[in-house]
C-alpha cells in the first residue's frame, strides 16, 4: 500500500499526524512532512493510514491499495 498528500489540498489540519503519530508527522509548520510525496506504507500501518486519510477535512491524502501501484 501506498498513500500521498496532495500539496494543494494539505492545509496544515493536522487530524492525519494526530491519529497516526507512529506512522505521520508535523513539518513544524503544521503540514504533514509527507505533502506533495507518495510513500510507502509500512505493514501493520495500513489501518492507521486509512484513518488518517478518512478524517482529513481536505481529502488530501490518497491511499493506493495495489501492490503495483
Ligand atoms: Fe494536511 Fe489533511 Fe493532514 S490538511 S496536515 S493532510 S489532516
Amino acid at each position: 500500500m501506498k498513500m500521498s498528500v496532495d500539496a494543494d489540498r494539505c492545509s496544515g489540519h493536522g487530524r492525519c499526524y494526530a491519529l497516526a503519530p507512529a506512522l505521520l508527522e508535523s513539518d513544524g509548520d503544521g503540514f504533514v512532512t509527507i505533502r506533495g510525496s507518495m510513500v510507502d506504507v509500512p505493514q501493520g500501518s495500513e489501518s492507521a493510514a486509512r484513518d488518517a486519510a478518512a478524517w482529513c477535512p481536505e481529502g488530501a491524502i490518497n491511499i493506493l491499495d495495489r501492490e503495483d501501484s
